[in-house]
């Protein structure tokens, strides 16, 4: 007898719909067939299907059984069709009778050898998938059931065996339909970190400040044990509250990506990620034999936070260069081609030169002009010319350190922040964008007004600073972002001023 189960296979962020098709009664050798491009993780499926069958009180199939995971061209990955493949084989072995409701779901699970489900990848996609369909719902682990309940407009269940998966599909299990505002975690993420422990650099703090409002990216240069790497770990503590259309956004790819299987309930948090220097480039954009989300897929909507920027290899920062300009990735590999989304805020950190300490008050620097150029030229132009707001840390000494009065606490920072991002996305609602940053050429003319005075004050700017057309327009966004965080309708002088002088690094690599 033949069973048809619905499930789904994950590529990069989506999920695509896959029928399991489970076949039983044939004749031959009693053997089990598994067809249309497992992995090897699929094809492990049945070692731990008949476990979970035999341990739930069921039998494995007593003639041979024929498998098929259509469409026959999609490779499928992980264990996620156990569920599936069990629940088909009850259905044509005639040990249940799920009376149509195969047709309403989008089903997914791991097992495990005692019948318990386990988490899988995707659940938020999975749910997606089930509505585009027409389905009238999806069942999965409870853990993965959690995230996808937070799409309106289809019924999510949430399933913790084998056994519980059948006896509700047969109609004898009562499940109650799971709503994701409910595993919201209400308390703010506890952070032992605050702005307030970072003393003077007032013009690095500013600057995150307006970075972070508006979604501009930065890049900090200063000595060793300037702060720089203290202030970019309090990032997270200042970041605004995503909207709930971001952060099933940001949930997507985190799910896509395993990281919210460990997760008990669902903070309304943007990502910060800070990956390490050595990443594979893969690592960074994205990648594998069924292309999945790499570090910048993983700070969308939120922070990607490269400290020691030169000692990236040369190859990944230049493409990154892409990514940052559209906000998307596309990764082709012989399984397909992918579009993973990146629009992330780049956070970076240097030091001037090789050693630390070019400018330094309290040490001499050590290295030849040459040295510091070679240093310098690892961060190419282009990417340069992407990074909106440059700033000097510089170190503070010993004496300035005691003395230095405390900072702004994080809490007062970021409601400054939250205010300017609301007063964005009321400006930009019914766009395809919410941020300053995200602005596309119409919206810039249209927000971005400035006298002819200051028009002129920015041209010659350009000019002495030999800026590119693209930084003209990014300093116009920056403005805009000092603008709101001035609460001023209009873009002033002062905002205009304070945007231009945010570009020290194209200035002190042209001297
Ligand atoms: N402005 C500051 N206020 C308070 N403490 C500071 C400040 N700057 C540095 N420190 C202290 O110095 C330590 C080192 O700072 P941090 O690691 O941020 O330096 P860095 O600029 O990242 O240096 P490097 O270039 O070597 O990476 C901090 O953990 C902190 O204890
Ligand atoms: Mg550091």
């Amino acid at each position: 007898m033949l069973a048809t189960v619905h499930s789904a296979a994950l590529q990069g962020i989506d999920a695509i719909p896959v029928l399991v098709e489970v076949n039983s009664g044939e004749s031959g050798d009693p053997r089990l067939i598994m067809v249309g491009l497992p992995d090897t993780a699929v094809k492990e499926s049945d070692d731990r299907v008949f476990s979970a069958l035999a341990n739930s009180g069921y039998q494995k199939p007593q003639t041979r059984t024929t498998i098929n995971l259509a469409p026959g061209d999609l490779k499928k990955e992980g264990p996620m069709y156990d569920l599936p493949i069990a629940l088909g084989i009850l259905e044509s072995t005639g040990q249940m009778s799920a009376n149509g409701r195969f047709g309403a779901f989008t089903i997914a699970g791991e097992l495990s050898l005692s019948g318990a489900t386990r988490p899988i990848r995707g659940g938020l996609a999975f749910a997606l998938a089930a509505k585009a369909r027409g389905l009238k719902g999806v069942l999965l682990p409870s853990p993965s059931a959690r995230e996808a309940a937070l799409v309106s407009g289809i019924e999510v269940y949430g399933v913790d065996s084998l056994d519980q998966a059948k006896r509700f599909l047969e109609g004898e299990l009562e499940l109650s339909r799971l709503d994701g505002s409910d595993f919201f975690d209400s308390a703010s993420p506890e952070s032992s970190l605050d702005f307030a422990d970072v003393k003077g650099q007032g013009q690095a703090r500013r600057a995150v400040e307006v970075a972070v409002a508006g979604g501009h990216n930065f890049l900090m240069i200063g000595p060793p044990g300037s702060g720089k790497s203290m202030i970019a770990k309090r990032i997270p503590t200042i970041m605004p509250e995503p909207t709930l259309e971001e952060y099933l956004e940001i949930l997507q790819v985190q799910s896509a990506s395993g990281v919210t299987k460990r997760w008990d309930n669902l903070r309304m948090a943007r990502p910060f990620r800070s990956p390490h220097h050595t990443i594979s480039d893969v690592g960074l954009l994205g990648g594998g034999a069924i292309p999945g989300p790499g570090e910048i897929s993983l700070a969308h909507n939120g922070v990607l936070f490269m400290d020691e920027l030169p000692e990236f290899k040369r190859s990944a920062l230049e493409v990154l260069r892409q990514p940052i300009e559209d906000g998307q990735v596309t990764i082709s590999r012989s399984a397909g081609k992918v579009t993973l989304p990146c629009n992330f805020v780049l956070a970076a950190a240097m030091n001037p030169c090789p050693c630390g300490y070019l400018g330094s008050r309290q040490n001499e620097c050590a290295c030849s002009p040459t040295q510091v150029q070679r240093y310098r030229n690892r961060i190419s132009g282009p990417l340069l010319d992407r990074i909106d707001i440059h700033i000097e840390a510089p170190a503070l000494s010993i004496e300035e350190l005691r003395t230095a009065e405390k900072g702004e606490s994080s809490e007062s920072i970021r409601g400054r922040i939250q205010s300017a991002r609301l007063t964005q996305q009321s400006r930009f609602s019914g766009n395809d964008f919410s941020t300053n940053a995200d602005m596309n050429e119409a919206a810039i003319e249209a927000h971005c007004l400035i006298s002819s005075q200051m028009g002129a004050i920015l041209q010659s700017a350009m000019e002495k600073l030999s800026l590119s057309a693209r930084a003209y327009n990014r300093i116009l966004k920056v403005s805009r972002t000092i603008a709101d965080l001035d609460q001023s309708e209009s873009i002033q002088l002062n905002h205009l001023t304070e945007a231009i002088q945010y570009r020290s690094l194209d200035r002190s690599t042209r001297v």
